[in-house]
């Protein structure tokens, strides 16, 4: 049985790991620290700063997992590189997850060495770069720090008063140690997509039907399966996401991202693992749910298909304020409501917007894709966390 040395121990990485324990592997989660959601379902767990190089290096030498798997994108990631060439395999790829982490490497690869459609953009390094970059691609344009996730540090500029506001926002939430930010023109889309994305190691690359979803604060806040997508444009997005993964490499599951528009599809950005939004999976929507053919990808199990059963939603839970020992009310009320279900993470601590369950909802094939989303959304602001 393998060996799993799961980096990030977050809801989507529990999941995963009760995949991997249905398969009997072994998984050793790692965060920064104690009783992380994965952390309550693995075989065993270590607590480190993932930025911190030498942390890594010691865990990787202590465990010698046969698979690392990269669960969030505050690694030290550099680091992959080098356990690639000592042998080990990192999932998906040593590049891919370097490469994402930083959306200079990404956004580069994607529209100038593979030329794919993405926002016009430019990137700074003040206040006063910012300006420049500004009036290069127009307002209204968004800046994202290159280091940073879930919307953090990322504004939109409308007028020349914001630039100031945006460039110091974009400092404040940026991880790690470096100070510039990309700014691109600002798409005005019609819908955004994910396209899970599964490649494998001896098998072909495959899709899942495409998912929608709605964004607040740099955070989804609902997402449901199928979405509704002109064909051409869902064969475009396929062959961008092909393309990119196959240029990063390796075998996984990935959470590609689109915008798409009057001028077409744009590709965002996209996730080396399972995506926020995938987790309307969790509602049976397909024949495996994300992190199933994610472990199935990990571990070299060949996947025939991807077969859509029914349609989904799901809906996010988030705490209203900070806590150290927070608890739910109004589950009986969605436990009680027919084609429901959903997931408690079991964050030992809340904080104002943190995410700490889902709710997720379906129906059959021939039900209404909207009508399943309202209900999700209806049934998950039932629940509140309590403080
Ligand atoms: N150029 C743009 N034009 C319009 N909307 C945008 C643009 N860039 C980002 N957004 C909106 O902001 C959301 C978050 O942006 P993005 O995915 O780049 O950030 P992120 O911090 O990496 O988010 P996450 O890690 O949660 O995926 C997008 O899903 C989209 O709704
Ligand atoms: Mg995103």
């Amino acid at each position: 049985m393998a060996k799993i040395l799961l980096l990030g121990s977050g809801e989507l990485g529990k999941e995963f790991t009760i995949a991997a324990q249905r398969l009997a592997q072994t998984v050793i989660a790692v965060d920064s620290y104690e009783h992380a959601p994965a952390m309550q379902v693995s075989d065993a767990c270590e607590v480190i700063n993932m930025l911190d190089g030498e942390a890594l290096d010691a865990l990787v030498e202590k465990h010698k997992p046969d698979f690392i798997v990269p669960e969030i994108e505050a690694i030290r990631t550099e680091r992959f590189y080098d356990y690639e060439k000592q042998g080990y395999t990192v999932i998906p790829s040593a590049k891919a997850a370097n490469f994402t982490m930083n959306r200079k490497e990404i956004r580069d690869l994607a529209a100038k060495e593979l030329g794919l459609k993405t926002a016009d953009y430019r990137y700074a390094t003040s206040a006063e770069s910012l300006k420049m970059a500004v009036s290069e691609v127009g307002m209204p344009c968004v800046v994202k720090p290159l280091m940073s996730s879930s919307g953090k540090g990322q504004s939109t500029i409308k007028t020349e008063d914001d630039i100031e506001k945006a460039w110091n926002y974009s400092q404040e939430g940026s991880r790690g140690d470096v100070a510039e930010v990309i700014v691109e023109s600002f798409i005005n889309f019609d819908y955004e997509i994910t396209l899970l994305t599964v490649t494998q190691r001896n098998g072909k690359t495959l899709f899942c039907p495409p998912i929608g979803h709605r964004q607040e604060r740099g955070d989804y806040m609902e997402s449901w399966q199928p979405a509704t997508m002109e064909k051409h444009h869902l064969k475009t997005a396929r062959e961008m996401a092909d393309k990119v993964t196959e240029a990063l490499g390796g075998a996984g599951i990935w959470g590609v991202e689109f915008f798409v528009g009057e001028e077409g599809v744009y590709f965002s950005e996209l996730s080396p693992r399972p995506h926020d939004t995938g987790m309307v999976t969790l509602a049976k929507t397909q024949n495996f749910n994300e992190f199933e053919l994610h472990l199935r990808a990990v571990l070299g199990l060949p996947i025939s298909e991807i077969t859509l059963e029914r349609i989904g939603a799901s809906a996010v839970i988030l705490a209203s304020g900070n806590s150290e020992n927070p608890t739910f009310e109004g589950l009986e009320d969605i436990s009680a409501a027919p084609k429901c279900d959903f997931r408690i993470f079991g964050k030992p601590t809340s904080r104002p917007y943190r995410r700490m369950g889902v709710v997720v909802t379906y129906d059959s094939l021939d039900g209404n894709v909207s009508e399943v989303t309202h209900r999700a959304k209806q049934l998950a602001s039932k629940i509140s966390v309590r403080l």
